[in-house]
């Protein structure tokens, strides 16, 4: 590994700093004693300079006046081992420099700006080390700018809304950006690149949004606490890497694997982690066929439970979801979040009955927290709740944050605010110290951090299915692997069949149901359906949902636009087989696919495509299943309906 460090100290410093193959060069310069990056993709600017710096309370702004102390610079190369995902082996190629930068004058303060440059984007952190009157700050903001073309095209959701991440998605040019936006934030340059501007390994501060500043570049703009501040610290701290991906293709930015890569590999022994698929005593409620609350329509009772087992067992299924088992869910339950109680049974719910049964049948419990919320509630019960599932050979809990703030020390904060974030993450360890894994709705957004916490299997944090019956359309999926599913996975509850159900009609085709087992990965990944749907309507089309699996060792993104399509290929962690998934939005479409990315020999394809009659809504269960032999010097000719999709298998015989 080749590495220098220059020790003059300088006023002024232009430096640029090249990705492992060249084509991404990062330009850090210092200049008045202020600083600022740019970013170019073969020479043709991504981000014009842009500034860096904070406002920190009751001190001097930190990021002007200031000299090199010296830099240091480095190469490394190395492939990540992920224990499970979308890809296997994660490249971790970048060329580091470190700028240890100081003030010229008092209070003399120092930090470091340390950038990784790689050949699909470039990240950069502050680390700010403890110092004499120094030793804790409070950050009044993060001037980071992205300062991209205004005539950028950006895909966005609105940040600081009572629904958190669950908004559809809007299309604007960058200058016409009205509020602040989460990240990942997607952007096409007018030079035709493909960015994700997003952060990785957030820890103990808040969430980044952003927004356009009055000079009219893209900003970070860190989620407030209460008090107005953005977050308080520590020293030594370092904020999460802000990180620009970068693409030719909106297709190409889909495996960006950057987040993983930016954080640290775990420091304690995960072997016990597995991906599930799973059903639920779930949706049956969303459809008015059961409550959560107790009551005559009670979903989570013994017996159902135990019938739930059964069919599990009979879907070859191996995990089960409960929800609304607790004490505390009754009336008004976004309001009374206050009286769940995360130990406490209804009188009708044996919990370690329920339990024992499972094992006996070897399936896996999926607890549930609802805790709406209300933090000072579900933390003072946090450690008593994780060891009476524990105890109870619980091993997989969703959570969920239902209601648009927290409340937190008696005052009401944002989820993504740093009191949120350091929240979830308590959760996080501590489920890691009971081997529990987790999947978290309204969660805080991905940040690669399952690299460090393999435990933590998914995230919901976008509008998913139960926002069918009206409030998304086809398209709604055809943006989520452009934007929010490069955070990561996503518990989008695929496999709703009965499509037509009066109170909640999908706006999908049966085969695209299907297909979103692979175009939308999740590492706990739910059958939704009721199992009564799958065995007397479905038992074909419910096939692919038993076969297809939820780790996969390679992801091949192979064709698709923002909004519009995406087709993706996927081979099983542990064979040979390969799994596609096709959706498209309102628009019908034919697509072709080349399968020379198969191993040599012959495969078996179960295809389930489009009839070519069907639509999302005037036929929606229009499918066709066939089956036939395939090698890789086949092509596909595939046809997707308007709001349609198709699922392949492709086993290796
Ligand atoms: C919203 C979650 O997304 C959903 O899955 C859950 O069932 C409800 N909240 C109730 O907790």
């Amino acid at each position: 590994m080749f590495k220098w460090a220059n020790f003059f100290v300088r006023e002024e410093v232009e430096r640029d700093i090249l990705s492992p193959n060249g084509q991404i060069k990062c330009h850090f310069s210092l200049n008045g004693g202020k600083i600022s990056y740019a970013v170019f993709k073969n020479d043709k600017p991504i981000l014009s300079p842009s500034k860096l710096g904070f406002l920190i309370c009751g001190e001097e702004p930190l990021g002007e006046n200031l000299k090199l102390i010296r830099s240091e610079h480095r190469k490394h190369t190395e492939d990540i081992e992920l224990p499970w995902g979308e890809d296997r082996y994660i490249p971790n190629n970048y060329t580091e420099t470190a700028f240890y930068l100081a003030e010229k004058r008092p209070p003399n303060r120092i930090f470091t700006l340390r950038f990784r440059v790689f050949d699909n984007g470039v990240a950069f952190r502050y680390e700010i080390p403890p110092q004499p009157k120094f030793s804790q700050i409070t950050i009044k903001d993060e001037l980071t700018e992205f300062n991209v073309d205004l005539n950028s095209i950006a895909w966005h959701i609105p940040a600081y809304q009572p629904d958190r991440y669950e908004y559809n998605y809007e299309k604007t040019t960058v200058y016409d950006l009205a509020h602040p936006v989460h990240t990942p934030l997607t952007v096409r340059t007018p030079n035709g690149y493909y960015l994700s501007i997003h952060e990785a390994a957030l820890y103990n501060y808040g969430s980044m949004t952003i927004k356009l500043n009055p000079r009219q570049a893209l900003q970070s703009d860190i989620t407030p606490l209460s008090d107005f501040t953005k977050a308080h610290v520590l020293l030594p701290f370092q904020t999460p890497w802000r990180l620009i991906m970068v693409a030719s293709s909106a297709i190409e930015l889909t495996t960006n694997r950057l987040i993983y890569a930016l954080n640290d590999p775990p420091e304690q022994d995960f072997s016990w982690v597995k991906t599930l698929k799973f059903i639920g005593i779930w949706w049956a409620m969303y459809v008015g066929e059961w409550t959560w609350a107790p009551g005559e329509r009670h979903g989570a009772t013994t017996d159902h439970a135990k019938e739930y087992i059964d069919a599990a067992v009979r879907l070859g299924i191996s995990g089960l979801l409960i929800e609304g088992w607790n004490e505390g869910w009754e009336g008004n339950w976004l309001e009374n979040g206050i009286h769940n109680k995360f130990t406490i049974t209804t009188s009708d719910f044996d919990l370690p009955a329920v339990t024992r049964y499972a094992k006996s049948k070897n399936i896996e419990i999926v607890g549930h927290h609802e805790t709406v919320g209300f933090i000072d509630n579900y933390e003072s019960q946090l450690e008593a709740a994780y060891n009476y599932y524990a105890a109870n050979n619980i091993h997989y809990i969703k959570t969920g944050y239902a209601g648009s703030m927290m409340l937190i020390n008696g005052r009401r904060e944002y989820h993504h605010s740093q009191l949120g974030v350091n929240h979830y993450q308590k959760t996080v360890e501590l489920a890691a110290k009971k081997h529990i894994c987790l999947d978290i709705h309204e969660p805080i957004k991905g940040t690669g951090i399952e690299r460090t916490w393999p435990n933590l299997l998914s995230r919901e944090g976008a509008r998913g299915q139960e926002y069918e019956g009206g409030a998304i359309s086809p398209s709604h999926a055809c943006f989520l692997p452009y934007t929010r599913l490069l955070s990561g996975g996503m518990d989008y509850t695929p496999g709703i069949l009965d499509l037509t159900n009066s109170v909640k009609r999908m706006s999908t085709t049966l085969a695209r149901q299907l297909a979103y087992f692979v175009t939308i990965y999740s590492g706990m990944q739910m059958a939704a359906d009721r199992p009564y749907i799958y065995e007397d309507r479905f038992p074909k089309e419910f096939e692919f949902i038993r076969t297809v699996p939820t780790n996969f060792s390679k992801t091949l993104p192979l064709a698709g636009e923002i909004g519009e399509y995406y087709i993706v290929a996927r081979r099983d962690h542990d064979s040979r087989d390969w799994y596609l998934g096709g959706i498209t939005n309102e628009s019908s479409r034919r697509v072709y696919i080349r399968l020379d990315f198969l191993d040599d020999g012959v495969y078996a394809a179960d295809l389930y495509c489009d009839s070519d009659d069907a639509h999302y809504r005037e036929n929606p269960f229009g499918i066709s299943i066939t089956h036939k032999k395939v090698g890789r010097s086949d092509t596909l000719d595939l046809y997707l309906a308007p709001g349609g999709g198709f699922a392949i298998r492709l086993q290796r015989l």
